[in-house]
């Protein structure tokens, strides 16, 4: 099968150029909100709304956090690893002497979603990571009616 031809799951989102010239393209698929980001000569995409209090991520901070790439969210700053969703904090690490502060993982809590690019087409194909991820809630009706209150 060609990689352009319409394939289940897979939705096209724009042109390469135009995605990267955007920085940050918003998109609704599947009825999913999702946030297409270029940084430094890549794609990511990821729910739009923080898995914390439903803040848009679309203007948050990029930042490498621990030697892992995040963007901050702007309504509290929580920091969101771009290529897996993981929710980084910072607390002591004990195990040193003294005891350090160090960057620790809470886990995914953001889904993410795979992009893929090809002859300048750019394309999405949404998580199928099975169970609940966090982000999940502010794609859901309750989540939506919690947004709009904030
Ligand atoms: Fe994102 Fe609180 S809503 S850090």
């Amino acid at each position: 099968m060609e990689m352009n031809e319409p394939q289940e799951g897979r939705h096209f989102v724009g042109k390469k150029d135009d995605l990267i010239n955007a920085k940050r393209t918003f998109k609704t698929l599947e009825g999913r909100d999702v946030l297409i980001l270029y940084h430094q000569g890549g794609f990511y995409a990821l729910d739009y709304y923080c898995y914390h209090a439903g803040g848009k991520l679309e203007t948050g901070d990029i930042e490498e956090i621990g030697g892992t790439l995040c963007i901050i969210c702007p309504k509290h700053k929580y920091k969101i690893s771009l290529a897996k969703g993981e929710g980084l904090c910072k607390t002591i690490d004990k195990t040193q002497n003294p005891p350090m502060p160090k960057w620790f993982s809470k886990g995914v809590k953001q889904r993410v979603h795979t992009v893929r690019e090809t002859n300048g087409d750019v394309y999405v194909e949404l998580s199928k990571m099975p169970g609940w991820i966090e982000s999940d809630y502010y794609q859901g009706e309750e989540g939506k009616e919690k947004r709009a209150k904030a």
